[in-house]
């Protein structure tokens, strides 16, 4: 869909490889796994062993894919990427753990995604370092092989830690949810990315943008792209607080970074159902959007800030929606 608050990855932020951090010393926030992460590493150099496996979840743009190669890097390893989708066949995933050498960290993004019976060829791979594989000979008749693995360290991100199995998920020694960002996080990012990209930002502008960012790096980064596009058109060498202002307006991400997309779901909540309760199948058709883009990109970010409740009856727009939106909130309203 391509909208600029959306914290998913998209085709655009493709070129993002020199804004990102390469250190745990340069990554922003996540302080608690940050530590956790610097003591297991120290541990594990000691003893010249492999880090632990390591399960990275949280919201989309958080930082679990930066997070993955921050831990190769400061293991001193290589990593090598998969992601979940991609590994259809146990074949697939053989290939990649043949491919692996001593110390190397798997990367395997969207991790929920694995199917269940190839998630079992995982299971001897991350506790044993030994691949059982099934070979089907000429004549129909099979055996078992045991292939050893060096020692490596699985590394799975995914933003649905919920779908994920059970007996896969107790394989990991480490476990870390990743948290929203806060304004003054998002603010040292901007300011990072600003140099890197060796476009200065005022301090107004970089907290206007932080503010906007919907707690999610990603996102800013992407507005502080665009806003820079706006700079350079309008001939400026430094993105100021009223070429920021022009620029959100322009892109239409308002003061609490919501855009027409959110604003469109939740005018139609108060206007066309009474601020609810409804379902949400029922208000996507009303504003012409499916019914999974609303649950998984619009709702999240406005469920966490307060804008709607979920309830067992359906989606109810709070009185913070309705000031938002500049309706009058009716307390007496039975619905509520
Ligand atoms: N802690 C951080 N400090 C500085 N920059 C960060 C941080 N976390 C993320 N970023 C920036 O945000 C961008 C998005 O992060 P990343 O790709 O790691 O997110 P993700 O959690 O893997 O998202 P997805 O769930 O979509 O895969 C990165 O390119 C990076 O520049
Ligand atoms: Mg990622």
């Amino acid at each position: 869909m391509g909208r600029i608050v959306d914290g998913k990855k998209e085709e655009f932020d493709k070129f993002d490889q020199n804004i990102r951090p390469s250190s745990l010393e340069e990554y922003v926030g996540q302080e608690e796994i940050k530590e956790n992460l610097r003591v297991f590493i120290k541990a594990c150099k000691i003893r010249d062993e492999v880090l632990d496996h390591v399960l990275l979840y949280g919201p989309p743009g958080l930082g679990k894919t930066t997070l993955a190669h921050i831990i190769a890097n400061e293991m001193g390893t290589n990593i090598k990427t998969a992601s979940g989708p991609s590994i259809e066949k146990s074949g697939d995933l053989a290939a990649i753990l043949s491919t692996l050498e001593p110390g190397d960290v798997l990367f395997v993004d969207e991790i929920h995604r694995i199917p269940r019976y190839i998630e079992e060829i995982l299971y001897p791979a991350m506790e044993d370092f030994v691949l059982d594989i099934v070979i089907t000979n000429g004549d129909g008749s099979s055996r078992n092989l045991r292939i050893d693995l060096p020692p490596f360290t699985l590394v799975g991100a995914t933003t649905r830690a919920g779908d994920i199995s059970a007996p896969l998920r107790d394989r990991f020694g480490i476990v870390s949810k990743l948290s929203y960002y806060t304004d003054e996080e998002l603010e040292k990012i901007i300011k990072r990315t600003s140099k890197v990209l060796e476009m200065p930002i005022s301090n107004g502008a970089c907290h206007e943008l932080a503010h906007r960012s919907r707690k999610t790096p990603r996102i800013a980064n992407r507005l502080f792209k665009r806003v820079r596009d706006f700079a350079l058109v309008f001939e400026q060498s430094e993105i100021d607080d009223a070429i920021t202002k022009t620029s959100l307006e322009r892109l239409k991400v308002d003061q609490s970074g919501l855009d027409q997309v959110d604003i469109q779901y939740l005018d139609a909540l108060i206007t066309k159902f009474n601020g609810g309760p409804v379902g949400a199948q029922t208000v996507a058709t009303s504003i012409g959007e499916e019914v999974t883009t609303i649950e998984d990109v619009v709702e999240p970010y406005l469920l966490q800030e307060g804008f709607v409740k979920r309830t067992p009856r359906g989606r109810v727009a709070t009185e913070k929606a309705y000031q938002h939106l500049g309706y009058e909130y009716d307390l007496n309203n039975s619905n509520k």
